[in-house]
Parts: structure tokens; sequence; C-alpha cells
């Protein structure tokens, strides 16, 4: 897989995430109880996935490389991009914040927790709309083979740095959000994702 494919397939992983993610809000605006399990298992993800094995790949590695490449013109941009990462983890701090008191029902975190949790979806799909429509084609332009063939073998160290297998790992965590969710909701689960996936297809 060269570079921009493993970024690529990894905001496959991601939008099924936040498509869970999203789901979930919308149970919780209509006051259902959710699982601690649900929850550790989004905030798992984000951390272990989103931050530690994705954002690192492009803010240390593709980001940096691009902004010298361009020589500054797209440093807006890339500053612009690394910021909505440092705000989408200000989100889950919130939601972090005020998950023991939606477990606990009181209604003031729970409203703190929708809240948060539709701003960090919100955000990210819109980040990972503005990397796949703008930053990866622009890097596709301008990186040889050789260089991304560079960004794959830094890739490939930081997973094998990170106990290898993190790809694999979180894909079993959001098949778990996703069992867990149907589970409990069965029919109701399945009618919201369906009704994201058609408003998708339709947007897009
Ligand atoms: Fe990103
Ligand atoms: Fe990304």
């Amino acid at each position: 897989m060269t570079a921009l494919e493993t970024i690529t397939n990894e905001h496959r992983l991601i939008r099924r995430y936040l498509d869970n993610m999203e789901v979930a809000t919308d149970f919780v605006h209509e006051g259902e109880q959710m699982t601690e399990e649900l929850f550790n298992l989004f905030m798992d993800f984000s951390k272990s996935f989103l931050d530690s094995f994705h954002h690192f790949k492009e803010e240390y590695v593709l980001f940096l490389k691009l902004a010298e490449k361009k020589g500054g013109a797209i440093d807006p941009q890339i500053v612009s991009l690394r910021d909505q990462h440092e705000r989408g983890r200000n989100f889950l701090k919130e939601i972090h914040r005020a998950l023991p008191g939606y477990l606990n029902k009181e209604e003031a975190a729970s409203a703190k927790l929708c809240e948060n949790m539709g701003y960090f979806v919100l955000l990210q799909k819109q980040h990972l709309n503005r990397e796949n429509h703008v930053f990866i084609p622009m890097a596709r332009d301008v990186f040889s083979e050789s260089e991304l063939q560079t960004f794959a073998e830094e890739f490939e160290k930081q997973d094998v740095k990170l106990g290898g297998d993190v790809f694999k790992k979180s894909e079993q965590q959001v098949d778990r959000i996703a069992e867990l969710m149907k589970e409990q909701f069965g029919a109701r689960y399945r009618d919201k994702l369906e009704f994201l996936h058609k408003t998708r297809a339709h947007n897009e």
C-alpha cells in the first residue's frame, strides 16, 4: 500500500467511526442511556488510532513535507488542518469530562456530552473532506514515488513502535462499537445509519 492509500484507507475507518458517533449522538439527544463500554471504545479509538497513529502520519510526515515542498505557500492551510486536530482533541476532553455525569443520568452533563459529540463529529467530517479532496490530491501531485515510499517506511516504523497491528485492532474497536449499538437499539440503529449513508450519497 502506498503512503496515500494508507491515509485514504484510514480515513475510511475514521468515517465509519464518525458515523457511529453521529448515531450515538442522536441517541444521547433522544435521552437514551448508553453503556460505559461503548464510550470507552469511542475514547480509546480516538486516542490510539486518531491521535497516536493517524495524526502522527499527517502532522509529522505528510503535512511537514508538503509544507517544505510548497515553500510556505500553503502554510496557512497546514496550520488550519493542524488546528482542527487540536480542536478535535479539545472536544474529546470535554466528552470525557461530561461522561461520568451522563452515566449518572445528570441532565446538564448529558446535554454537554451531546453538544461536544455533535461538534466533534461535525468538525471531523469537514476535516476528512478537506483532506480527501484538497490535501491528498495535492500530495499526489507534488511527491515522487520514492518520496512516498520513504513516507510509507516512516509509517511502518510508527506502527511497529505502537506495537504493530494498530489498524486491525482499531477496526475491531469500530466493529465492537457497531455491535454494541446494534444489540441495544436494533432496527433504530440500522435506520439511523442508513439515513446517514443515503444523505451522504445524495450530497457527494
Ligand atoms: Fe487530519
Ligand atoms: Fe486525516
